[in-house]
């Protein structure tokens, strides 16, 4: 049962802002601003009792002075206010207090942190944080956050323990056209943690796949975490990029939020178990993301490769071997099929290798065979940047082909070049089609989508 304070997380009707300042370039500013700004539907309410009015909106002394029932209390006023305000926000009723204010557990201030979580119990409220950069969810258009306001909604959801860089990959996915469903900052974890968090986002429709930046876990709740992230590893993928792998910086996390950094190993058993798939840095964990969220999952094992330059499908075989994919060994009439997409001196086998020579339609008639075949279960297109074939001109061929198949198959293209085949990726990646510079990148991502059905596979069998 997922409790109301978590629900309200996601799906406040009100919101009040406690803090709200008067001054742009404020915490309590910027996080108002970004609310209204990023089309927040439901009613908001500035707490400041020094302001008659912030940003259009009339403000209000107290929370209690609201008329009007408050789901969500952000606070946002230094710390020596903070256990006043949420006392305040208890007797208000309030669901959830979003407590960005720093200087709690992660300085030593143990005490200020349990008196905070002592007014919530009495009052059943809930609270996320202390110490975090807000909350973000893109199907309510809420973005209570000081992070950037222009987040493309998708089907991501990103869980973060680390506040910066949060918000830095919160920018990052806009650059790289990630789409979120949600962006949580989760801070001390005073109370509401990861799992209550994936809880929610496990059965939150508009998430396909949830990824985490953990620095550790609390004390004693280790156990939760595999048995919790069990249930929802079935339902949905999760990626977490674990930080503190080395000893210096299992020292650092601790220092940094608070939490207990653990051994590095005792983590990856227990990932293993909860069926948590583990990227070791947070542009793999968004490059398989990536695939979860816009690639169906595939039939079967077999894979092909096809390609208009040789070295880059060594590339990809090698890596295809290390990462556990299985390379076809196309049958002789699949064979003669590719044979008549590429010049005499291409090679039909897998990799198929158009050649240098290759131009759009070279490209569109092996996609098209290998979206038909039925020995065919995942696709690997690569290209080389050649002067005769414009990757911004390939792009929108392989769009159609995979919309004209309905997407039917996984596939994920590597480009390699210059300029334009950045161009061309971000062509692909606004398209839902994942699009890596590397080869070996696009096998790893595809990699990530095979073990999580093999998963899957085995967890029906149990
Ligand atoms: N209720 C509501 N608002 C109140 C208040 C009260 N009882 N008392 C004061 N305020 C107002 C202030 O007047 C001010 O508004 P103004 O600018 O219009 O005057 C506003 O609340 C903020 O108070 P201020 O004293 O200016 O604090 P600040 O903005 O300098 O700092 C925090 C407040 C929370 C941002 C700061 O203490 C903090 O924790 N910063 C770190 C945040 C962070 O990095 N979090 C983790 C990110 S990962």
């Amino acid at each position: 049962m997922i409790d109301e304070g978590v629900k309200a997380l996601f799906n406040p009707r009100s919101i009040a802002v406690i803090g709200a300042s008067r001054h742009p370039g404020k915490i309590g500013y910027t996080i108002l601003r970004n609310i209204l700004d990023y089309g927040y539907k439901g009613k908001v309410y500035p707490v400041n009792p020094k302001a008659d009015e912030i940003l259009g909106l009339k403000a209000y002394k107290s929370v209690l002075d609201i008329p009007d029932e408050v789901d969500m209390a952000i606070i946002v006023v230094p710390e020596k206010i903070v256990l006043k305000v949420a006392e305040e926000a208890g007797r208000k009723e309030v669901k959830v207090l979003v407590v960005i204010t720093s200087g709690f557990s992660e300085v030593g201030n143990v005490e200020a942190e349990e008196k905070l979580v002592e007014i919530a119990r009495k009052y059943n409220m809930r609270i996320l944080g202390p110490n975090i950069f807000g909350i973000a969810y893109t199907p309510l258009n809420l973005n209570a956050t000081f992070g950037p306001n222009e987040l493309k909604p998708g089907p991501i959801a990103f869980i973060s323990q680390s506040g910066a860089l949060g918000i830095a990959l919160m920018g990052w996915t806009i650059m790289e056209e990630i789409g979120v469903s949600a962006i949580v900052s989760m801070g001390n974890m005073a109370d509401i943690d990861v799992v209550d968090v994936s809880e929610y986002l496990a059965e939150d429709p508009n998430t396909k796949v949830i990824t985490i930046y953990l620095e550790g876990l609390k004390p004693g709740t280790g156990r939760r975490f595999v048995e919790e992230m069990k249930k929802i590893t079935r339902k949905k993928p999760v990626i977490v990029i674990k930080a503190g792998r080395s000893k210096r910086g299992a020292a650092a996390a601790a220092s940094h939020t608070g939490s207990l950094a653990g051994s590095d190993q005792v983590y990856s058993a227990a990932f293993k178990q909860a069926g948590v798939l583990r990227a070791l840095t947070t542009e793999e964990m968004f490059d398989w993301a990536r695939v979860f969220a816009s690639q169906p999952l595939p039939e079967g094992e077999e894979t092909i490769i096809i390609t208009n330059g040789g070295g880059v499908g060594v590339l990809a075989t090698d890596a295809a071997e290390e990462n556990g994919v299985k390379l076809l060994d196309p049958s002789p009439e699949l064979k003669e099929a590719f044979k008549k997409t590429m010049p005499w001196f291409g090679s039909p086998k897998n990799p198929v290798d158009l050649t240098g020579q290759a131009v759009v339609e070279n490209y569109v008639e092996a996609l098209k065979i290998a979206f038909e075949s039925p020995e065919i279960h995942n696709i690997i297109v690569l290209y080389c940047q050649t002067a005769i074939l414009d990757p911004r001109e390939l792009a929108p061929a392989i769009i159609k082909v995979v919309r004209e198949y309905n997407n039917k198959k996984p596939i994920v293209v590597g480009m390699v070049g210059g300029i334009e085949t950045y161009e061309g990726m971000k062509i692909l990646k606004k398209n839902n089609i994942p699009a890596y510079p590397s080869p070996e990148k696009a096998v790893v991502a595809l990699s990530a989508l095979i073990k999580y059905k093999r998963y899957l596979e085995k967890q029906s069998k149990i």
